[in-house]
């Protein structure tokens, strides 16, 4: 029997614009005892990402919208408290979506049991977790990069961003960082090995991007979109890809989305633009991780998380992603190893 008492934050209203406090609510309920083939987890690590800001909003997607007055949707790491699934034991640790709570009492077939001596748990959120994955496929399968082709990225000292340049690296390209602000830019030239950065804040992105990029673009992976996709979009390269991961410039829009008004570089350049979802190759999953762990333990990927505190502060939090204040993976710390 687990007694106690169930901290979560549910989805009280469709936010307009950013997320207010008053969009979500906040309940307690009792400890779930597992059913038949479910397994109870105590969450310790949640991941903050941009989608959760689409699966906030009514209408079709990827995925189901979260429903009003359901447990935020979100992907974690925590500890096996209870289990009632044959794959699980007490004390495993488990990868799944665990949502916005500090605990969570889940069908078996939805977790991952993962290996706690592979990494730090953060980095299961990370380079070992979706935003890796999504790296990993959205550059390798979707942009098809060939060594010596100048690969350029969006969001460059985030999640997703920071490991497309490393891998980048890893595959011979050149690699070209967009971000904003001067520490942001330093850590994915001097730590990151990323070889330019473009301080979008600072300066002319158009102008910058002719100078570190002056045989064109050959991949541009975009996490962004917006004005910084357009500008990108006039310095392609014959046959370039560009990778439509995300848009993160247009997710609190209160007017319609902007579109690239540049997109006809596609037809002079023979190029193309093609969007991924990192859940279509969940099949492949294993080997990405064997490949990003093998770079990790190589010493050439590297991983950063930034890590806030405490389940209550995940309104404030989530903001972060939006205002570009989070260093590294934005995860939340909901109780200790
Ligand atoms: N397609 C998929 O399957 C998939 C999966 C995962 C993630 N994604 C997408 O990948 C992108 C990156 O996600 P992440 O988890 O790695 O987040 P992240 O890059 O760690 O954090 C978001 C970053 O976006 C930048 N940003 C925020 N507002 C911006 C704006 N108006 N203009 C330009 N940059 C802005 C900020 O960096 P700066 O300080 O540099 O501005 C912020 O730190 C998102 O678009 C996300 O939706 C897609």
């Amino acid at each position: 029997m687990t007694s106690g008492t169930n901290h979560q934050i549910r989805l009280a209203a469709r936010p307009v614009g950013l997320p207010k406090r008053g969009d979500w609510q906040f309940t307690e309920v009792p400890i779930a005892e597992p059913r038949d083939g479910e397994v109870l987890t105590r969450v310790l690590y949640l991941s903050l990402d941009p989608a959760m800001r689409g699966w906030m909003n009514e209408g079709r997607s990827y995925i189901a919208p979260v429903a009003l007055g359901d447990v935020m949707r979100a992907g974690g790491v925590g500890k096996v408290v209870a289990s009632k699934h044959p794959k699980f034991a007490a004390g495993d640790t488990v990868s799944g979506g665990l949502g916005v709570q500090e605990f969570a009492a889940l069908d078996g077939a939805q977790l991952t049991k993962i290996d706690p001596k592979l990494a730090p748990l953060p980095t299961f959120l990370n380079t070992l977790g979706m935003p890796g994955m999504t790296a990993y496929f959205g550059l390798l399968d979707v942009g098809n990069p060939a060594e010596g082709d100048t690969v350029v990225v969006s969001a460059a000292a985030g999640a997703v961003g920071a490991t497309v340049g490393q891998i980048a690296k890893i595959k011979g390209c050149r690699a070209v960082g967009i971000a904003g602000g001067a520490a942001k830019c330093r850590y994915i030239g001097d730590e990151l090995g990323f070889d330019a950065a473009i301080d979008y804040k600072a300066g002319d992105v158009r102008k910058s991007l002719h100078a570190h990029c002056p045989n064109g673009v050959n991949v541009y992976f975009d996490n962004v979109g917006g004005d910084i996709l357009d500008v990108v979009l006039t310095q392609l390269a014959r046959h370039a890809r560009v990778v439509v991961c995300g848009a993160i410039s247009q997710y609190n829009n209160t007017t319609p989305i902007k579109g690239p008004s540049n997109y006809l570089s596609l037809v002079v350049n023979r190029a193309r633009m093609e969007g991924m979802i990192v859940f279509d190759y969940a099949s492949r999953y294993p080997q990405a991780v064997s490949d990003m762990a093998g770079w990790i333990a190589a010493g050439k990927l590297k991983s950063r998380e930034d890590i806030v505190e405490g389940l209550a502060n995940f309104p404030e939090t989530l903001l972060k992603l939006f205002s570009g204040e989070n260093f590294g993976k934005l995860v939340l710390k909901v109780a200790g190893e």
